[in-house]
């Protein structure tokens, strides 16, 4: 059942090029155009804003689709679920709300899409399970056909969604402001070419041989910026959940506001660069690396600056930075899995935690 795989996670890490590409099958054209069956052109035409609800990774996913619609003038917030559930924010004539759950079963994700009905709001899940109850709940759904995920940490289903909010994003924005966002074509190339970009990092990744190095360390911190912010908090999420060591992320703006009062040479610091901001980023890694932070970067390849101020470099291939982002999560998932199996941790089942919170 797991393929020769120790793990369910790992199996469902290398699992990813298939999943993406079922997500992105048929959905793409060839010149860039999205094209999704149940949202044909026009389908959004009289939104006025997205609301997206969501915990945990899908909560991180949302975050990072929520950069598209904002960067392109739509306006978009990203809820936790849980949060919303008790103090929902104000629902607008056209407001649209996305619901992003992987199990389509979280409480806390139901409760938020019951508020926005009761409140007049269209509703939709991006969910990966046909027939759960967000998938019926809401008005519409959009599958991620990720397949089956066993392992309580969200792997593939992360990548998914991502992949399938980019093209849920773009039908949006192209309704919303009545043509398709700048790039597109580049930005749908390389989403076109995702699964074979994850398959080399799969290949590639050197963390295996990197895990031991940094084990037993006081914390680790996970930052980032762009898309990169919510990979940060991915990492982290994933790193606390199955290694049970103290992993913390952050936007790397927030590190003056307190979090570097933290910062020592026993606190490595996992930096994901997307590409954009590259003045800043670099900055933010300096500052850590002027407390003796170890500094372990992922970024594009080709990115000479990032290899020479860091004391490891994850590289993933160069494409764009809204692709960059799910590359860099995947060494980052291969960086909680591997430090976990040396931790001998129970991988599949981490503590206290279940796979489906179905409680609030
Ligand atoms: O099924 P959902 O996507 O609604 O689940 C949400 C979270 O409970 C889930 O992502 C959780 O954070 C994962 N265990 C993270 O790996």
């Amino acid at each position: 059942e797991r393929d020769g795989y120790e793990h369910y996670m790992l199996k469902e890490i290398n699992e990813q090029p298939k999943a993406l590409d079922r997500t992105i099958r048929g959905r793409i054209q060839d010149d860039g155009s999205v094209s999704l069956s149940s949202f044909p052109l026009g389908a959004f035409a009289d939104v006025s804003d997205v609301q997206f609800v969501a915990c945990g990774t899908s909560h991180h996913a949302a975050l990072y689709a929520r950069e598209h619609l904002v960067e392109q003038g739509v306006p978009a917030y990203a809820f936790r679920a849980g949060e919303y559930a008790t103090t929902p924010a104000p629902i607008g004539e056209n407001t649209l709300v996305v619901a992003v759950t992987q199990s389509g079963e979280t409480a806390d994700t139901l409760q938020s899409v019951r508020h926005a009905r009761e409140a007049g709001a269209r509703t939709l899940a991006v969910t990966n399970v046909v027939g759960s109850t967000a998938a019926r709940e809401c008005d519409d759904a959009l599958f991620i056909r990720a397949g089956p995920e066993i392992g309580v940490a969200a792997t593939k289903t992360f990548s998914s969604q991502v992949a399938a909010l980019s093209l849920l994003g773009e039908r949006i924005v192209e309704d919303v402001t009545g043509s398709p966002s700048e790039g597109h074509a580049e930005r749908a190339a390389a989403f076109r070419r995702l699964p074979t970009d994850v398959q080399r990092v799969l290949e590639e990744s050197p963390v295996d041989r990197l895990a031991d190095e940094y084990r037993g360390c006081d914390a680790y911190f996970f930052i980032g910026r762009g898309v990169g912010h919510p990979v940060a908090l991915e990492g982290a999420l994933k790193f606390k959940e199955i290694t049970y060591e103290h992993a913390e992320g952050f936007g790397s703006a927030q590190l003056k506001h307190g979090p570097l009062a933290l910062v020592t040479e026993d606190t490595p610091v996992v930096a994901v660069f997307d590409g954009r901001h590259q003045g800043k980023a670099l900055a933010n890694v300096e500052e850590v690396r002027a407390r003796g932070a170890p500094v372990i970067a992922i970024g594009g390849e080709g990115s000479r600056e990032v290899r020479e101020l860091a004391d490891e470099f994850l590289p993933v291939p160069d494409t764009h930075p809204d692709a960059t982002g799910v590359l860099a999560n995947v060494q980052l998932q291969l960086v909680s899995y591997h430090v976990a199996d040396l931790l001998g941790r129970a991988i599949d089942k981490p503590r206290n935690l279940a796979k489906s919170v179905t409680v609030e």
